[in-house]
């Protein structure tokens, strides 16, 4: 019996309103919903609406926003809150993916604002984690992903801290061409695990893997155990190809 499994697309600064209506149509042909798997996706702010329009009668495909603001509203020109995606369909967010946190600043402490805020708007948070090839090499993979992880989820109790989604995407290997070995992936899965498990959640968390994850590596990644997804944004953004990655994975 196959586990559950989530495949998560991250269009990044991608895809308008109108194209994603396109995507869905294409995917919604090419993809046939499978037992125990959920495709998630992450359009750009203006193309949430659009998007959950599209998967609004499908269960196993859930919209969600790629970054929000820790308030629930006020005057922050440019940003966007939980309430206002939730209110265009967004049903999760991705909070401290490596682009805001290295191009934008975003710090430990922002992202830990974020996910309160996302939880206080019915939003799964998605923390994205994960070291740069310099941190890697001076042997702090660990250190930087238990910081990380400390930093935003501290002071979180077991029910609110199963709610969260982990995805590990070591910096060096997004957009790059380059990936984790599934083993060297699988390690770190199994320290957040430990991380995760010694706050009393245990079997539930899920820890999603990304980086350059693509067709060709989606079967060798997904063979071990420790991953319980992917989170991918270039080979996430041809629908067709999604939809038969999807596939891949989840055979
Ligand atoms: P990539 O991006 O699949 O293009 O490496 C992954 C991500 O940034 O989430």
């Amino acid at each position: 019996m196959s586990r559950p499994l989530r495949f998560a697309a991250n269009w990044k600064m991608h895809l308008g309103p109108d194209e994603a209506r396109a995507y869905f149509k294409t995917f919604r042909t090419r993809y046939r919903p499978r037992e125990q798997c959920e495709v998630w996706f992450f359009p750009p702010a203006v193309s949430l609406e659009a998007a959950a329009q599209a998967a609004r009668d499908r269960a196993d495909l859930v919209v969600g926003a790629q970054d929000i603001h820790w308030e629930p509203k006020g005057a922050f020109t440019g940003a966007v809150s939980g309430p206002l995606v939730a209110q265009a369909g967004a049903k999760a967010t991705l909070v401290g993916h490596s682009e805001r946190r290295h191009v934008f600043g975003e710090t430990d402490a922002d992202t830990r604002k974020k996910v309160g805020a996302a939880l206080a708007a019915g939003l799964a948070p998605v923390l994205c984690v994960g070291e740069t090839l310099a941190e890697r090499e001076g042997g702090q993979t660990l250190a930087v992903v238990h910081r990380q992880l400390a930093g935003a989820l501290r002071g979180l109790e077991g029910g609110k801290l199963a709610q969260i989604t982990i995805a590990y995407e070591p910096v060096w290997a997004i957009g790059t061409g380059r990936n984790a070995t599934p083993q060297d992936a699988a390690g770190v899965h199994r320290e957040i695990r430990a991380w995760l498990a010694a706050r009393g959640v245990g079997e539930r968390a899920r820890v999603l893997y990304g980086g350059s994850v693509n067709l060709k590596n989606i079967t060798e990644l997904l063979a071990e155990p420790e991953l319980d997804g992917v989170l991918v944004g270039g080979a996430s953004l041809d629908p067709a190809s999604w939809a038969e990655l999807v596939h891949s994975g989840a055979a």
